[in-house]
């Protein structure tokens, strides 16, 4: 083997050796920087003579070029290896378990009122929505509660430390009776100096707030108002109506209802609905669902009605405890408490 080739061999074990660019660089300076042994060739070829120099450059050119694609040969080699190592690297694991998002659901008290509501509507109820923020009058004076009337306490109201812009004191609404006048106003009005009194019925859901807290009682917790006023609506169609509601919402007509005399300064005569299931884990036990009466007339006033030409009814319905009654809950609290053990049964 002549020297030449020797070269040639020896580069490519040389450039074989490196397994990085970097090392690469080096070993290509050791061949064709400038003290390299190529380069070296080529300068001493100024001691031959015209004829030698001729085969000579010519043998040197043609090592040089070898030496150069061999490092080309493994310049490629060695970006084919580091590409297949990034691919490596990054890999997806195609067969791997997507990540699912979580499944929702819609909370029990919400699909309380989703299906309270389907049911008032299915019976010719509107369903109206009102602020939870309320003013002195809405919650009390326009529902027949002066003001420093003891009932006020009947509810131990959370009032709000400050005025709105009319300069009335606000409160969280003790409860949805509120919506009564609201509901009323906005749509007596469409009647005022007309022959036919306007048929008013509607429920209205949503969320109310007292002071108060234990196994059945949270301080923010939800009621639906229930109102029919007409011409001729009276405490028979109350019985009529809620009795159909209750035997829709629990699926059953295996139930009773009873009216016990109460109080409440918007309604006049009032009285506590209860209910008594006749089969079933709860049986043989009043339970208390929600208060009622017939719409006291100074209310009708408020509401921008005449007394003497509309008459009808009111209810307030606690929906936490239909939705407890409904599903067997004991802790009232479970249903706010945001555990998704306890959540994920209604899914
Ligand atoms: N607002 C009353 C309460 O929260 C319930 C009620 C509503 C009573 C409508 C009569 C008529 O206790």
């Amino acid at each position: 083997m002549n020297d030449l080739d020797q070269l040639v061999q020896d580069a490519q074990a040389d450039f074989a050796q490196a397994h990085t660019p970097a090392e690469l660089e080096n070993a290509k300076a050791r061949y064709l920087g400038k003290a390299g042994r190529v380069t070296e060739l080529l300068k001493a070829l100024g001691k031959f003579s015209p004829e030698e120099k001729k085969t000579r450059g010519a043998q040197i050119n043609a090592t040089k070029q070898q030496v150069e694609g061999a490092l080309t040969a493994r310049r490629q080699a060695l970006a084919e290896a580091e590409l297949e190592q990034q691919l490596k690297a990054e890999a997806l694991d195609v067969t791997l378990p997507g990540r699912r998002r979580g499944e929702g659901a819609v909370h029990p008290i919400a699909r309380t009122m989703e299906r309270i509501e389907q049911i008032f509507a299915s019976m010719g109820f509107d369903v109206a929505d009102g602020p939870e923020i309320e003013t002195d009058w809405y919650s009390f004076t326009a529902l027949n509660n002066p003001e420093n009337h003891p009932a006020r306490s009947m509810q131990d109201t959370f009032y709000v430390d400050s005025k709105d812009a009319e300069g009335r004191w606000l409160n969280l609404r003790p409860h949805t009776s509120p919506m009564q006048i609201r509901y009323a106003q906005a749509h007596a009005c469409k009647y005022a100096g007309q022959p036919t009194m306007p048929d008013i019925r509607v429920i209205a859901p949503g969320r109310t707030f007292r002071v108060d807290s234990d196994a059945t009682h949270s301080p923010m917790f939800h009621q639906v108002e229930g109102l029919w006023v007409g011409e001729n609506v009276s405490f028979k169609d109350l019985k009529a109506l809620y009795l159909d509601f209750i035997q829709a919402f629990f699926e059953t007509t295996d139930l009773k209802l009873r009216f016990r005399p109460s109080y409440f300064p918007f309604t006049e005569p009032s009285a506590e609905i209860d209910i008594m299931f006749e089969s079933g884990p709860l049986t043989g036990r009043w339970l208390e669902v929600s208060g009622s009466g017939q719409v006291h007339p100074q209310v009708i006033r408020n509401m921008g009605l005449d007394p003497e030409r509309s008459i009808g009814f009111a209810f307030g319905s606690g929906i936490d405890r239909l939705a407890m009654l409904r599903y067997g809950i004991s802790d009232l609290r479970l249903f706010f408490d945001g555990d998704l053990r306890f959540l994920s049964q209604f899914k």
